[in-house]
């Protein structure tokens, strides 16, 4: 597991209600200015619409901000063989897990992203988290411990993407609805009957716990485009960094 550090800022209640925030221009510009991520996804459902360095400097000298260091994980990345890796089913919630469970979800909303498997992140352990509340209505984290799909209906098709799969999405088909079977965070267990995107997501990340990506049911001609494409971007970010 490999971690980056990065401040966790939470914005006080005066600041910026009723606005929309522009998150990913925050994190880049602070990313870019200090060298360290800055993650403005808190709990708050109010941002800041033009957030700049100097601004944010400013507001958190003031007290308006909450800061707190806190974690992400590094995302591995197709074709890593690590995605390819089958999970374990985790037998023990310990807190070594619970750590684990708060990290994942740091780094997905950081990505920012609506669902995150643990081999995702380089552990090969049965755990999903994922977070389907559109953005301005705050976070509403869910966690699925050994989760499995005990029965499906039906057949949606949906653009989707991954984190591991960059610069990449594809129309997938997938089961309309999925009864899931797992547990929480505290290993009380959970039956969830799923549709719509809640059922995609969920059968997106349990095909991730088991080492299998949305991009293995696209076209082989796709796939092989795709692999064509990252090639070319793996070159150029190899030049641009030497
Ligand atoms: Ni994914």
């Amino acid at each position: 597991m490999e971690t980056h550090s990065f401040y966790k800022i939470s914005p006080a209640e005066n600041f910026g209600k009723g606005k929309q925030a522009q998150k990913g221009l925050g994190v880049a510009l602070i990313s870019y200015s200090r060298g360290c991520r800055i993650s403005l996804v808190p709990s708050s459902e109010s941002f800041c619409t033009s957030i700049t360095w100097e601004s944010l400097t400013s507001k958190t000298e003031r007290g308006n901000f909450e800061v707190s260091m806190s974690e992400t994980l590094k995302i591995y990345t197709y074709p890593d063989p690590v995605l390819r890796t089958s999970t374990e089913e985790v037998v023990d919630i310990d807190e070594e897990t619970q750590k684990l469970i708060d990290q994942m979800a740091e780094t997905m909303y950081a990505a920012p992203g609506i669902g995150l498997a643990a081999n995702q992140v380089g552990v090969a352990k049965s755990i999903v988290v994922y977070d389907l509340t559109p953005k301005d209505k705050g976070r509403n984290l869910s966690v699925l411990i050994n989760p499995e799909i005990v029965s499906s209906e039906g057949r949606i098709v949906f653009d989707e993407a991954c984190l591991s799969v960059i610069d990449f999405s594809a129309e997938v088909a997938r089961s309309a609805m999925v009864k899931v079977r797992g547990f929480d965070r505290h290993g009380r267990p959970v039956d969830i009957e799923a549709e719509g995107l809640l059922a995609i997501c969920l059968q997106h990340e349990i095909d991730h716990l088991k080492g299998k990506l949305f991009i293995d049911y696209v076209s082989s001609l796709k796939r092989a485009l795709y692999k064509k494409k990252l090639k070319k971007m793996m070159k150029k970010s190899k030049v641009s960094n030497t």
